[in-house]
C-alpha cells in the first residue's frame, strides 16, 4: 500500500536534491531529550503527571515572528501555572509548534466556482492563496520548514532558560490580557496566590532553579514521511533510529492505517510515539496499533489521542481503554476535544464550539473515573492571540463573530481565553475527589505500624 496523504510534486530530481540537503542539516533535537522526554511521558502513563499539549493546527512561515512564538509559549505556560497550581499535578509541557507544517486533507482538491485546484497541505508542500502556482506542491518549501522550524525551537529554548518562563513572572505574562474577562480575574488571583508563595518560599531560603526554568518540548504529526525520513539518525550511543526535527512525533486520523506506511514507519523509531484514534476505530484495531507501536509494553512510549467528538466520546472510548489496558500495557491516555467538534456556519467559518470542547473533555474524565483509569492529558489547538475561530466561551462569541478575527491556516483554534478557561475547567476535573490524586495523603490504619 502507497504512502497515505502524500503530496505529488512535478519534478522528481528536484525532490532528490532536497532530502539529499536534509540529510546533511544538523539534527534539531538531541537523542537523549527524546529519552528524557520518554520518561516522562511514563510518569503520564502512570498517573502521576499530566501532559498538555498544544498548538496551532498548522503553523505557518509567516507568523514565525517573536510576538507570535512568545504568545502561545506564555498561553501555555499560563495554563500549566494553573493546572500545576490548582490541581497540584505536576505538568508535562509539549508544544504543538516548530515543525507542525503540514496538513492531511479530506479532499484532494478544493472548487471555488468554475475552478478547481489542488487542496492547501500546509505551508510545507504548498501556499495558501487560491491561485494555480501558490498551490502547486513545491519540495524546496521542506528546507523552509526545517530552517523555521530550527529558528523557532531556538527561541524556545531561549525562552524557557533564559529567564521568561521564571514564575517570579507569572503575572506579567498576561498584562495585555482582555480586558473584563472573567477568566482574567481569575488567572490574576491565582497569580497572586502564586507570589505569595514563591515569597515565601524565598523568605525561607528555598530558591530553586525549577522557579526559574521549564522543560519544554516539540511535537508534529510526521505526516510528509520523505521529510521526517530525512530527518532520521542513528543514535550513536544506542544504535538506533530517531526522529530529530521533534521530541515526540504522532500519527493522524488519517494515516493510521495497520499496515500503512506511518505506521511501520513510526514504529522503528525511538522517540515517544502519539497515536489519534477517531470514533470508527475498533478494541480490536487500538490493540493491534498498540502492539504494533509499543511491542515491548514500554511506558512512555505510546500516548494514544483520542478525538471522538461530544456526542460519541462517552460510548466509544470506554471499551477502547479496556481492551488496550487489558493487555497489560500503561499507554498515556489523552484527550483531543478538537478535531471530532468541527463544524461548519452558515458564513461557510469553519469552527468548534467552546461548549462541545468542554461537553468531550467532561466525557473523557467521566471515561476515566467510571473506568479507575488516569485521565493523562489534553491535546489542545490553541493560539497566544485574541482571534475569534471557535465560538462560545467567556467572552461568549458567536458565529457572527467570527470574521472579526479568523486567522487559521486550517483548522479553528481557542484563543487565548477560551485557552484559560479550558485550563481551570480541567484543573477543577482533575481537582474533583473522584479522580485518583496525585501523591495523595497516605492513610495508615493500626495494623501498619
Ligand atoms: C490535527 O491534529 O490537526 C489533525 C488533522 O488531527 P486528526 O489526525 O486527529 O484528524
Ligand atoms: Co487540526
Amino acid at each position: 500500500m502507497g504512502a497515505a496523504q502524500q503530496p505529488t510534486y512535478p519534478d522528481a530530481d528536484e525532490v532528490a536534491r532536497v532530502l539529499a540537503e536534509l540529510r546533511h542539516r544538523p539534527p534539531l533535537v538531541f537523542a537523549g531529550e527524546c529519552d528524557d522526554l520518554r520518561g516522562k511521558l511514563a510518569e503520564v502513563a502512570a498517573g502521576r503527571s499530566f501532559l498538555l499539549q498544544g498548538g496551532d493546527c498548522a503553523e505557518t512561515f509567516d507568523t514565525v515572528t517573536a510576538a507570535n512564538i512568545r504568545g502561545k509559549l506564555r498561553v501555555l505556560l499560563s495554563m500549566a501555572v494553573v493546572l500545576t497550581y490548582a490541581a497540584q499535578v505536576p505538568v508535562l509541557k509539549v508544544g504543538r509548534i516548530a515543525g507542525q507544517y503540514a496538513k492531511p486533507r479530506s479532499r484532494d482538491t478544493e472548487t471555488r466556482g468554475a475552478t478547481t485546484l489542488p487542496a492547501y497541505r500546509g505551508d510545507a508542500v504548498n501556499a495558501l492563496d487560491f491561485e494555480p502556482a501558490s498551490r502547486r506542491p513545491d519540495p524546496r518549501r521542506l528546507i523552509e520548514v526545517y530552517n523555521h522550524s530550527a529558528a523557532t525551537l531556538n527561541l524556545l529554548r531561549a525562552f524557557v532558560k533564559g529567564g521568561f518562563a521564571d514564575l517570579r513572572a507569572v503575572h506579567s505574562w498576561n498584562s495585555d490580557f482582555v480586558r473584563n474577562s472573567n477568566v482574567e480575574e481569575r488567572y490574576e488571583q491565582l497569580a497572586a496566590e502564586i507570589e505569595r508563595a514563591l515569597a515565601f518560599m524565598v523568605a525561607c531560603g528555598v530558591d530553586n532553579e525549577s522557579f526559574r526554568t521549564v522543560d519544554f518540548y516539540s511535537s508534529h504529526e510526521a505526516l510528509l514521511l520523505e521529510y521526517e525520513h530525512a530527518l532520521t539518525r542513528i543514535d550513536s550511543r544506542t544504535d538506533t533510529p530517531y526522529n530529530v526535527s521533534a521530541h515526540m512525533v504522532w500519527i493522524g486520523e488519517r494515516t493510521r492505517q495497520l499496515d500503512g506506511a506511518h505506521v511501520e514507519y513510526l514504529r522503528h523509531l525511538r522517540n515517544p510515539i502519539g497515536i489519534k484514534l477517531g470514533p470508527s476505530v475498533t478494541p480490536s484495531e487500538a490493540v493491534a496499533l498498540a502492539e504494533r507501536l509499543d511491542p515491548d509494553h514500554e511506558p512512555g512510549r505510546l500516548t494514544v489521542i483520542s478525538r471522538m467528538g461530544a456526542a460519541r466520546v462517552r460510548d466509544v472510548l470506554p471499551p477502547i481503554v479496556e481492551a488496550v489496558e487489558d493487555t497489560g500495557r500503561k499507554v498515556a491516555w489523552v484527550c483531543d476535544p478538537m478535531h471530532g467538534n468541527t463544524f461548519e456556519t452558515s458564513l461557510g467559518y469553519k469552527t468548534r464550539a467552546f461548549s462541545q470542547v468542554a461537553d468531550e473533555l467532561n466525557g473523557f474524565f467521566d471515561v476515566h473515573q467510571e473506568l479507575g483509569t488516569w485521565p493523562g492529558g489534553v491535546h489542545i489547538e490553541l493560539t497566544g492571540d485574541d482571534v475569534t475561530e471557535c465560538v462560545g466561551g467567556v467572552d461568549e462569541l458567536a458565529e457572527a463573530d467570527l470574521a472579526n478575527r479568523y486567522e487559521t491556516a486550517c483548522d479553528p483554534r481557542l484563543n487565548r481565553n477560551q485557552s484559560l478557561e479550558l485550563a481551570f475547567l480541567v484543573a477543577e476535573r482533575l481537582t474533583d475527589g473522584r479522580i485518583r490524586r496525585v501523591n495523595p495523603v497516605q492513610e495508615y490504619s493500626a495494623e501498619d505500624f
